[in-house]
């Protein structure tokens, strides 16, 4: 017989102007910056963690094709919990190094930001579920009641940027996460701008939240084609299950990666099953099945 467990009442946090609390029958953390008049998002550490793992793979392929450590950034980040689940799932990967990867993240609300940089978790954006994963990246030294503390093994990879809109923010980056942003902006126009401007910012990698592209597809197909980026998932074929009931998505359909890059990925891949095979059936049966069909 299933046991359920009461759900913890979360309390409140508030600091910098932030007000972070949840709501226990939903399990949805709002943020809310109090001195401005309307501020309220939602977000929470492991928000869609198939995408986060998905971005994991897709810098996997970058650092092969590229050879260099690949510069990502999460924009906008809000408090950080974005950048904090990447560099878990890296670390978890054992590949949470300078020479693999630089985080990078930003937004636009000075007062997000502030939060972000002191890597703290209010305790009210963790379940029972997200406090069990992460356990092992929190420092419960800390004296604050209702905040915990993210270790500086992860937190000392990731640079949070001074608050910036992201039009305007003149860096370039191989990798853009864009999560939970695109289907807030409204009119065709913005959404070509803001579209444009993040393939412009992605030297070699766009990826996005489902919900932002399945809600526009046609936008984001366009945008990406005019700005010569192709879907990823064309050179790699790799499904996963989202946890959305009934769905089945592949969050790759949301990473876009600039032509030359997802042709490049693609060789990449057909060499390593080229040479799984030829350990598998031998140098002999994986030249008869190289050669043309009749
Ligand atoms: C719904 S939150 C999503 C944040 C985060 N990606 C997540 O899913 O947890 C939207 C964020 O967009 C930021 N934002 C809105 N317009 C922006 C812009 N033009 N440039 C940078 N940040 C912006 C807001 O400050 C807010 O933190």
């Amino acid at each position: 017989m299933e046991t359920r467990l009461p759900k913890i009442d979360f309390p409140p946090y508030e600091q910098h102007g932030i007000c972070v609390s949840g709501f226990k029958e939903l399990d949805h953390v709002s943020i809310k910056d109090t001195t401005q008049p309307v501020m309220v998002g939602h977000t929470h550490v492991d928000r869609h963690p198939q995408l986060i793992k998905s971005i994991a793979d897709v810098c996997d392929h970058l650092r092969n094709a590229k050879k260099q450590p690949v510069k990502i950034l999460f924009a906008p980040c809000s408090v950080g919990y974005e950048p904090l689940s990447f560099a878990r799932e890296l670390s978890e990967r054992n590949k949470l190094q300078p020479d693999f990867v630089q985080i990078h993240a930003l937004d636009k609300n000075e007062n997000f930001l502030k939060c972000a940089k002191e890597f703290v978790i209010p305790i009210a954006t963790l379940n029972k579920e997200r406090l069990r994963n992460w356990l092992q990246y929190l420092d419960f030294t800390q004296k604050s009641p209702n905040t915990l503390a993210f270790i500086p093994e992860i937190t000392q990879h990731i640079h949070f940027k001074e608050a910036q809109d992201l039009y305007t923010h003149e860096d370039v980056y191989d990798a853009l996460v864009m999560m939970n942003f695109f289907y807030h902006i409204d009119g065709e126009q913005e959404k070509h701008r803001i579209l444009h401007s993040a393939f412009q910012k992605a030297s070699t990698a766009l990826t996005m939240d489902k919900y932002s592209y399945l809600e526009n597809p046609e936008i984001c197909l366009n945008v990406a084609k005019e700005n010569g980026f192709v879907f990823l998932n064309k050179a790699m074929r790799v499904g996963c299950y989202d946890p959305t009931p009934g769905q089945l998505f592949n969050h790759l359909q949301a990473t876009f990666v600039r032509a030359d890059t997802a042709k490049e990925i693609g060789e990449i891949l057909k060499q390593k099953i080229e040479n799984e095979r030829a350990k598998i059936y031998g140098k002999n049966i994986s030249r008869d099945t190289d050669s043309p069909a009749p």
